[in-house]
């Protein structure tokens, strides 16, 4: 099977691969250079933390608050790009013996999203040398990557342009304006950026072409996938917010009353919705995409769902 391209959808596949030439980095050469973190360094920004809304935290139980959840959001990202890429591989397969311009755009997508495995693997082992044990991530990447391929791919094309929208906005506005970030940490979310900025182009593009191939009733069963997959990754934050509020509460410095401690979990299970879904429906382009492809009925069960999120 080949699709057929427009001339002007052409032209958007060139130019993700002149950008993605123009970005091209090295996990050693550009990015980690030899450095590592230490136990005074702050990972994630308070804007996408929410340590600000714990005014109780001592200045060295903030710094620790931000590095789990930095930890978390390197992990996070390894884990989803495992079934972006393996469902951006699979959708290059139309173009093998059609347009070769769409086709190396998706390999080199490929080719970027498994160098990015790789730096988050790094990351999570330097992480793992400066921050006290304990420290788990409750996630098999392979594991979510079965569930999240089991369902069609216009909604596993629909969550990862989430994704990679909201991976912009997360850098742009809240991790490079924060002056006070491990410079290595910065370092990482802004090569990351550099790279991520093409590939919500070419979701946009093979969500699309997804989309004219599904008849009503596919793309009515293709929106409660949507609605799934967001479930499932909700639970997935349920799981983790947990994890990371117990590791918390027992290596942070100071010890903190049984309200204090629900209000912990709650930031963080609030923090990381924030993070890994409402970002990205608040702040980014994707509800805008998403209308054009479905209902206003379509669009209102998503809203009503993602609601019932809280
Ligand atoms: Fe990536
Ligand atoms: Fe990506």
């Amino acid at each position: 099977m080949t699709a057929n391209i427009p001339q002007t959808t052409k032209t958007r596949y060139a130019r993700a691969i002149v950008a993605s030439k123009r970005a091209r980095w090295d996990i050693d050469a550009d990015v980690i250079r030899g450095r590592t973190f230490s136990p005074a360094d702050k990972f994630l920004p308070d804007g996408l933390s929410l340590a600000g809304e714990l005014g109780f935290l001592s200045d060295e139980d903030r710094v620790l608050f931000s590095q789990v959840q930095g930890r978390t959001y390197a992990n996070v990202f390894g884990l989803v790009e495992r079934f972006i890429n393996a469902k951006v591989l699979e959708i290059s397969q139309q173009y093998f013996l059609g347009d070769q311009t769409a086709l190396e755009a998706l390999v080199r997508f490929s080719d970027e999203e498994l160098k990015h495995q790789e730096l988050f693997r790094r990351i999570e082992a330097l992480a793992e040398q400066s921050m006290p044990d304990g420290y788990s991530f409750m996630h098999d990447p392979n594991g979510v990557a079965r569930v999240v391929l089991g369902k069609s791919t216009w909604s596993v094309l629909a969550l990862t342009c989430l994704i990679e929208l909201f991976t912009q906005v997360h850098y742009k506005d809240s991790i490079e304006p924060d002056a006070r970030l491990s410079p290595l940490f910065k370092d990482v979310f802004r090569f990351h950026w550099m790279e991520e900025s093409q590939h919500a182009v070419l979701d946009e593009l093979e969500w699309a072409v997804e989309d004219a191939r599904l008849a009503p009733a596919e793309r009515d069963r293709a929106v409660l996938d949507l609605i799934e997959l967001v479930a499932a990754v909700d639970g997935i934050l349920k799981a983790q917010s947990e994890a990371d509020a117990a590791y918390f509460l027992v290596k942070a410095n100071s010890s903190f009353s049984a309200n204090e401690q629900d209000v912990i979990r709650a930031a963080l299970l609030r923090a990381y919705r924030y993070q890994y879904i409402f970002s990205g429906i608040q702040r980014t382009r994707f509800p805008e995409i998403l209308r054009q492809h479905i209902t206003e009925a379509q669009f209102h069960r998503i809203t009503r769902a993602l609601s019932a999120l809280g």
